[in-house]
């Protein structure tokens, strides 16, 4: 199978390079191709994807391709892979099974090389795809920078120990990789917009002034069918694709943050990523139909529990402040067998909020603190307000190895809040 399917080729070169997020405001950032975010990576489902990175930094890394259904020993963490030293290069190889939005980021020191823009987004499309006048992928990103606009660096302060406790956000608001951009789309056309959050901490409540978008996908492709509304939250790891228009010619209008308070030390507010200009009308050609895909549950909402995960901050035996699974940092957990459904309770007894991100597989919301979510989905990432429990189902197919479950929000999967578990 794997060799007749058709190869898509990329090269990435992590780098460090001076990138200009505003007019004359320059930072040293660190990414492929000199570009920030990444190349976008495209290619049809079904499709062979063989992506050499090589690595010109001057410390090690790995890459990880968040959402896609690969071979354990593709997947880019440090259980599966020797890091890719500076100078060297690693070809990763695998077939991209399904249709959306995904990306591609550094899985290694992530605190530092995901902040400073390594990451780019892998567009999977097919041709059962709804048709648009037009696509854009839109990453998140906020970086928090030192008035000379230097990255700062880990020290025992106050403030790091503030970072490391609510995650690392910053005031530099970045859509691709730019501030304050604007974003053209033409009156009377409707075009698929994929956001992508590749922020470290930031929780990014959608807003277009009012407008009502409606959602059509989400982690795992498309969704049911559309629903319609005027605000999404998209948190660290989570991606959105969104129908928008049409609009009339002439308007303008924000794409926001709506405040969202996570239970940190950080004060919400709504913020202003990007601007909206609607140019002069075009003919459309958009067809969304009314049923997007059928998506077959599978498990029911009273499906058993197997396991239990318990997201918590505390202390833990080995250290002071830690954000924990089980009650512990850095987990083994238990491996599970191919073709076993899983049904699992993540309960977040913590007071904030977390992003749940399990690699290769996609789960179904059965409920969370008991009810159905508000629509079906494949998820790979799923936010936990504080308090919360909720029950994912997910079937482990037939790639067996090394895989992990973490929270998304970097610095909460560096102080521990993670586990890896084999499936056998
Ligand atoms: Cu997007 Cu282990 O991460
Ligand atoms: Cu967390």
């Amino acid at each position: 199978m794997q060799s007749q399917s058709k190869a898509v080729e990329y090269l990435l070169e992590a780098n460090e390079f001076n990138w200009e997020i505003a007019p004359g405001k320059t930072v040293k950032a660190w990414g492929f191709n000199n570009q920030l975010p990444g190349p976008v990576l495209r290619a049809q489902r079904g499709e062979t994807l063989s992506v050499k990175v090589k690595n010109n930094l001057t410390e090690p890394t790995i890459i990880h391709w968040h959402g896609i259904r690969l071979p354990a020993a593709m997947d880019g963490t440090g259980g599966v892979q020797k890091p890719i030293e500076p100078g060297e290069e690693f070809e990763y190889k695998f077939i991209v099974p399904d249709a959306g939005t995904f990306w591609y980021h550094s899985h290694y020191n992530e605190t530092v090389q995901l902040e400073r823009g390594m990451y780019g987004a892998l567009i999977v499309e097919d041709k059962t795809d709804p048709v648009f006048d037009g696509e854009k992928v839109i990453m998140i990103d906020d970086m928090k920078l030192t008035a000379d606009l230097e990255f700062t660096k880990p020290s025992w302060s106050l403030p790091r120990l503030i970072e490391r406790h609510d995650g690392r956000q910053g005031d530099t608001l970045l859509i691709n990789g730019k501030e304050d951009p604007t974003i053209n789309i033409h009156a009377g056309q409707a075009e698929r917009w994929r956001f992508i959050n590749s922020s470290s901490a930031r929780y990014f409540k959608l807003y277009l002034g009012g407008k009502t978008f409606r959602i059509i996908g989400t982690d795992g492709g498309l969704i049911e069918k559309p629903v319609a509304v005027t605000e999404a939250l998209i948190t660290p790891g989570e991606r959105l694709d969104i129908a928008v228009g049409a609009f009339e010619e002439g308007e303008t209008f924000n794409l926001n943050a709506l405040s969202y308070n996570r239970s940190t030390f950080l004060r919400s507010k709504t913020e202003t990523f990007a601007k909206v200009h609607v140019l002069k009308a075009k003919s459309s050609v958009a067809m969304i139909p009314e049923t997007l895909r059928v998506i077959e549950p599978l498990a029911p909402q009273d499906a058993p529990v197997q396991r239990k995960v318990k997201l918590s901050v505390g202390p833990s035996l080995k250290n002071g402040l830690d954000f924990l699974v089980n009650n512990d940092t850095h987990v083994n957990d238990k491996p599970v067998k191919v073709g076993e459904l899983q049904v699992w309770e993540i309960n977040n007894v913590s007071l904030m909020d977390h992003p749940f991100h399990l690699h290769g597989f996609f789960f179904q919301v059965l409920e969370i603190n008991g009810k159905a979510p508000e629509y079906k989905a494949w998820k790979d990432t799923i936010n936990l307000t504080p308090r919360t429990k909720v029950k994912i189902a997910w079937m482990p197919d037939d790639r067996p190895g090394k895989w992990m479950y973490h929270c998304h929000i970097v610095e909460h999967h560096a102080a521990g809040m993670m586990a890896n578990f084999d499936v056998i």
